[in-house]
């Protein structure tokens, strides 16, 4: 007999804290932690009350560099997904799935049952999530080329599943979009023949009307924004540029120099009142496109999806500090073969990602000032070559070296193949589906009269993203599991179930 149980339905929460109305769940939740003063502690508990929507509306996801690798690599998946897809390789029959995306494929503990046994059901059980095969799906590219001949040039998918989806992809041809040469790599010139041309004000507003016209022609309640396009130099943050909100509209009208093409997506997207996440390293989200955000109450969230080997150093260095081993240097090694591979060959835009990757241990290394002095951190160090052979298979090589028990050294090494866009496809779509998700929730502290959308800056979504965005003064995580189970205890505080506490003690007590 099974010791574990999986519940494949919606589930209802019995319980005087929970009110499911037609329209909403309404969960009033107590929310405890330690207050600390000098070394006395005292727990504290305050009540909230969150409210969500539970009509999944009409929602569409328009994403910038759609004609890229991760671009046609989720809307050909999306597309085999919606038709139950499947094909001949070599090694056999593959069927249509969504492996890697945590919306889709992973289950949440929810209880136990009467015989003591815990209980499962998938996520997007926990509460309503948009279907992925409901989203609809549209993007601008700076290459014309249509999307079955830029699924092609990806060589990502089976080449038997590519037959299948070239006809219905062939028919999309990515919108026209901003091209400022200097902000990609000098080597992407060549596939830069679908533009939008005029002032930044006027590209700005350009991409206000497609976004406004995709929705209404589509018939969309919500429109999501996202960049996949190619990683960009790093911009200045200055005074009087970027660094409020009118400053940042101001340098947009006069058309400044250093105002970034995503910078103006985002601002477009929250002049539309869009949900804008960034996908690529590069620091979009400059101070006055946050406060721009905060003033819109639009939902934004980055930077960098978070897909293979960082992912993979967000759960190393927890799990090697956390167990009292001194994790004493990292040195990560990458080589790729696509087009990302190829326009990170810069130094301008190799620097973006290079200090996107280089963040993830910090938070780890901060909370332990017992092995580490105060300011001490492993040595760390990333490179990345371009090898176009390799495609989007990336291969990404690791080396840890940790001190151990009276000067003792272990090392581990590591190489992962990362089989990029297809580690990236599904994690854009939980990107689109819990940020959807926030949208529709709204909270109050229990004495409040009124309710409030969640904190602009969506760090609940940390888990995907290689540099999390959090709003100004919150602590920055990186540990996969903390990021992990705040999502998967938000949803539960969503529906007013406790936080997953491990501490199973049904078995554990006589
Ligand atoms: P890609 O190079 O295949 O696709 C990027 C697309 O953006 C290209 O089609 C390009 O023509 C287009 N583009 C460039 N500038 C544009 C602009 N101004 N407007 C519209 N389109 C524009 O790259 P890929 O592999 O799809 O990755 C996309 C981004 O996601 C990169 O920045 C990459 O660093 C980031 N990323 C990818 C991960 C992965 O595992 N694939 C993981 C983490 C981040």
């Amino acid at each position: 007999m099974e010791d574990t149980a999986v519940l494949n339905t919606n589930i209802i929460v019995d319980s005087p804290n929970v009110v499911y109305t037609d329209s909403e769940i309404i969960s009033s939740y107590d929310y405890s932690d330690a207050r600390v003063h000098g070394n006395i502690l005292t727990p504290t508990t305050e009540r909230l009350v969150f409210k969500t929507e539970r009509h999944v509306p009409r929602v569409g996801a328009l994403l910038v560099g759609w004609g890229g690798n991760n671009g046609t690599t989720l809307t050909a998946g999306i597309l085999a997904n919606k038709l139950g897809l499947s094909w001949e390789t070599k090694e056999g029959t593959k069927t249509s799935n969504y492996f890697g995306s945590i919306c889709k494929s992973i289950t949440v503990r929810v209880g136990i049952d009467d015989n003591q046994k815990p209980v499962y059901v998938p996520l997007n059980n926990v509460i309503p999530l948009l279907d992925p095969n409901d989203l609809e799906i549209w993007g601008w590219d700076i290459s014309g080329v249509n999307m079955g001949d830029a699924m092609r040039r990806a060589k990502v998918l089976d080449w038997n599943l590519q037959q299948q989806i070239y006809p219905m992809l062939k028919e999309m041809v990515p919108m026209p979009s901003i091209y400022l040469p200097e902000w990609i790599a000098a080597n992407q010139e060549d596939r830069a023949d679908n533009l939008i041309h005029g002032t930044k004000f006027e590209m700005m507003n350009k991409i206000r009307h497609d976004i406004r016209d995709f929705k209404n022609s589509k018939g969309l309640d919500k429109v999501i924004v996202v960049w996949t396009a190619n990683t960009e130099k790093y911009c200045v943050v200055r005074h009087g540029l970027n660094d409020t909100a009118e400053h940042l509209l101001n340098s947009i009208r006069e058309d400044s120099d250093e105002v970034s093409v995503s910078t103006l997506f985002a601002v477009a997207s929250i002049l539309e009142e869009c949900t804008y996440i960034n996908g690529s390293p590069q620091n979009t989200f400059v101070p006055g496109c946050i406060e721009l955000a905060e003033r819109f109450n639009v939902l934004i969230a980055g930077d960098d999806f978070k897909s293979g080997q960082t992912k993979l150093k967000s759960v190393l260095s927890d799990f090697i500090i956390n167990s009292g081993l001194k994790l004493q240097s990292v040195v990560s090694y990458n080589h790729l073969g696509n087009n990302d591979g190829k326009n990170l060959s810069t130094p301008e835009t190799f620097r973006s990602k290079e200090l996107s990757k280089s963040g993830v241990i910090e938070d780890v290394v901060r909370a332990n000032r017992l092995m580490y002095k105060y300011d001490e951190s492993p040595d760390h160090c990333v490179v990345i070559k371009y090898v176009p052979f390799v495609g989007d298979s990336k291969r990404a090589m690791d080396e840890y070296v940790n001190e151990i028990f009276m000067g003792g050294k272990n090392t581990i090494a590591l190489h992962n193949t990362c089989e990029d866009s297809m580690l990236a496809a599904p994690l854009i779509l939980d990107l689109i589906m819990l940020a959807e998700l926030c949208t529709r929730i709204q909270v109050k502290r229990d004495k409040d009269e009124k309710f409030t959308k969640m904190h602009p800056v969506m760090s609940i979504l940390s888990f995907l993203l290689k540099s999390p965005l959090v709003p100004s003064g919150s602590p920055i995580i990186h540990c996969l599991f903390p990021q992990r189970y705040a999502i998967i205890n938000f949803l539960k505080a969503l529906i007013g179930l406790p936080p997953e506490s491990f501490l199973m003690l049904e078995h554990r007590l006589e």
